[in-house]
């Protein structure tokens, strides 16, 4: 035991927050994938798991892995979250998974268990930097390919590029595929939505992740003179884009269970005297329903190409991400609830609107997510927090968890034989 439970909370809260500290952009959080804050972020995080007894390496792809072993040879539970993050992100989205892990470890201390624990800190998640999430659990499936090895990001770096200037080896990418003794995945997340809050309710459980397509669309019309271009002469780009976005607004309003989001527009030339002529904007569709998410991105493609038909725009577009809905291994997450509400913390079944490494994991390992609830549902966002109280819930949750697994390992019937 590491001090009290307060104690042992408040010191996972001032982790992130110190965590926090290592940014591209000082004053706020902004943390892509191998950039130079990620060497202050893993060598603090190899500290606080070499203390707890972890051997510490960093993979191929910049995944940081810290292994707890058991007493022998094992087979291992593999405990995670990203360390990447959004820009001008919050302190907890990510690494509260990766110190939660590391504070299991922390309290296992004098109780072994007949399985090893990897907690594993994944380099990237968010895709901000070459519009491709998940890179870092992608390499540990074995699926991060050459094509996504060669996306570039704005400055033409590439992703071996930033492998090799991080002072890492791309050869070596198969080392870091998952050993075949991992028999589960665990991830704690912030809810990054209001659920729990609307319910009061501390924590949740992820029976599946919604599905994601990621798009970017390009208006293409007529760059000219602001004064002297006629209203009905003009190819104006942005009022073409200006008008799908509201209708990608409308769409999604009007269909239950959708979210869809434009949030990211770039302009050309982008002067207030000159109609622009090239727009760039992305858009992000997600649903519980593969099926309604495909009919919605086909509906947003037409009226993309209806809004700029009006105006003698050309519309083009490039798909990013197509990530099908998962469910996460439904007997875990039965074992992972029950031990919560046995445990006096109300836990809550869900879904999860936002996408995590749990969804590239799923698929190959049996996987479980433990959501903790979000103040004022905010996430992406500075304000993002965390209870201390839901803190240790999370925490207290997570011993009992291990410790029945460590009791009775028949409960772990594999879902994905
Ligand atoms: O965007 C997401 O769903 C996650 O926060 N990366
Ligand atoms: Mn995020
Ligand atoms: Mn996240």
């Amino acid at each position: 035991m590491t001090g009290t439970k307060t104690d042992r909370a408040a010191r996972i809260i001032a982790r992130c927050r110190e965590i926090a500290g290592y940014t591209e952009v000082p004053g706020e959080i902004t943390r892509r994938f191998l950039t130079p804050p990620m060497h202050g972020v893993h060598k603090l995080l190899r500290d606080w798991m070499v203390a707890a007894g972890m051997t510490v390496h960093v993979d191929a792809v910049g995944n940081l892995r810290g292994l707890w072993p058991a007493v022998t040879a094992q087979p291992r539970l593999l405990i995670g979250s990203h360390l990447d993050t959004v820009p001008n992100a919050g302190a907890f989205d990510g690494i509260l998974g990766v110190v939660l892990g590391i504070a299991v470890v922390e309290e296992l201390q004098d109780k072994r268990l007949p399985f090893s624990i990897e907690v594993i800190g994944f380099s990237e998640e968010e895709g901000v930097r070459f519009s491709k999430p998940f890179l870092g659990s992608l390499a540990v499936v074995g699926k991060l390919d050459a094509t996504n090895l060669a996306r570039k990001d704005q400055d033409g770096t590439s992703v071996v590029d930033a492998i090799r200037a991080y002072g890492l080896d791309p050869a070596q990418l198969p080392a870091a595929v998952l050993s075949d003794d991992v028999f589960a995945y665990l991830e704690f997340h912030i809810e990054q939505g209001p659920i729990l809050e609307s319910q009061e309710t501390s924590l949740g459980v992820v029976e599946a992740l919604v599905g994601q397509t990621r798009m970017q669309f390009v208006f293409d019309g007529q760059a000219n003179h602001a004064g002297t271009t006629p209203m009905q002469l003009r190819r104006d780009a942005m009022a073409a884009a200006a008008d799908w976005i509201v209708a990608v607004e409308a769409y999604a309003i009007s269909h239950s269970g959708l979210v869809a989001t434009v949030g990211k527009v770039e302009t050309s030339p982008g002067v207030g005297n000159v109609i622009a002529g090239h727009v760039t904007a992305s858009l992000d569709v997600r649903h519980a329903s593969d099926g309604g998410r495909n009919v919605a991105v086909e509906a947003l493609t037409a009226a993309a190409h209806a809004a700029g038909a009006k105006r003698h725009v050309q519309v083009t577009t490039q798909t990013q991400l197509e990530q099908s809905a998962v469910p996460l291994d439904p007997n875990l997450t039965d074992i992972l609830h029950n031990v919560a509400t046995r445990a006096g913390f109300p836990c809550k079944r869900m879904t999860s609107g936002a996408g995590h490494d749990a969804m590239i994991l799923a698929p190959t390992i049996p996987s479980a997510m433990l959501f903790l609830r979000s103040p004022g549902g905010l996430s992406h966002h500075p304000d993002e927090s965390v209870l201390p109280q839901d803190v240790e819930a999370a925490l207290a949750t997570a011993l009992e968890f291990l410790t029945l697994l460590g009791d009775d390992r028949s409960k772990l019937k594999d879902a994905h034989a």
